[in-house]
């Protein structure tokens, strides 16, 4: 594994754990708001962000790799519509990263950690699906 790839794996961990954080915690914050079924999203994608932090951590493992338990900025607060916001935000900066990380992991001939990554940008671009569906934007 290039330090490259080590570098972006852990920059994936800190994200994957910083949103499973931000999208937990906005499930938890967000109980006095009317909108029940926006909550209980947050919760659902809080719990696969979580799953992907694991699934990455484990590959950098294997790779022989060090991962970071060191989350990204979490974003949390503000009105309904601005946690949203930004998580569409987030959604968008790891289909940016997870791009960047198939394309390198291709080039090394990693075929397992970019198949993971394939995998992984499927949830993410689902996940900014569903964000832009709450927020009624497309
Ligand atoms: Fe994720
Ligand atoms: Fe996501």
């Amino acid at each position: 594994m290039s330090k490259d790839l080590n570098d972006s794996l852990n920059q994936a961990i800190a994200r994957e754990i910083a949103v499973s954080i931000q999208y937990m915690w906005q499930h938890v914050m967000g109980e006095g708001i009317e909108s029940p079924g926006v909550l209980e999203v947050f919760k659902k994608i809080a719990i696969v962000e979580m799953k992907h932090a694991e699934a990455i951590a484990e590959r950098l493992d294997f790779l022989g790799g060090i991962p970071t338990t060191k989350p990204d900025d979490i974003k949390i607060g503000g009105s309904l519509q601005k946690m949203i916001k930004d998580d569409i935000m987030a959604e968008k900066d790891a289909i940016k990263l997870y791009r960047d990380i198939i394309a390198l992991a291709n080039k090394e001939t990693d075929i397992v950690t970019r198949k993971l990554f394939e995998d992984i940008l499927v949830d993410e671009e689902g996940h900014l699906a569903e964000f832009q569906t709450l927020l009624g934007k497309k």
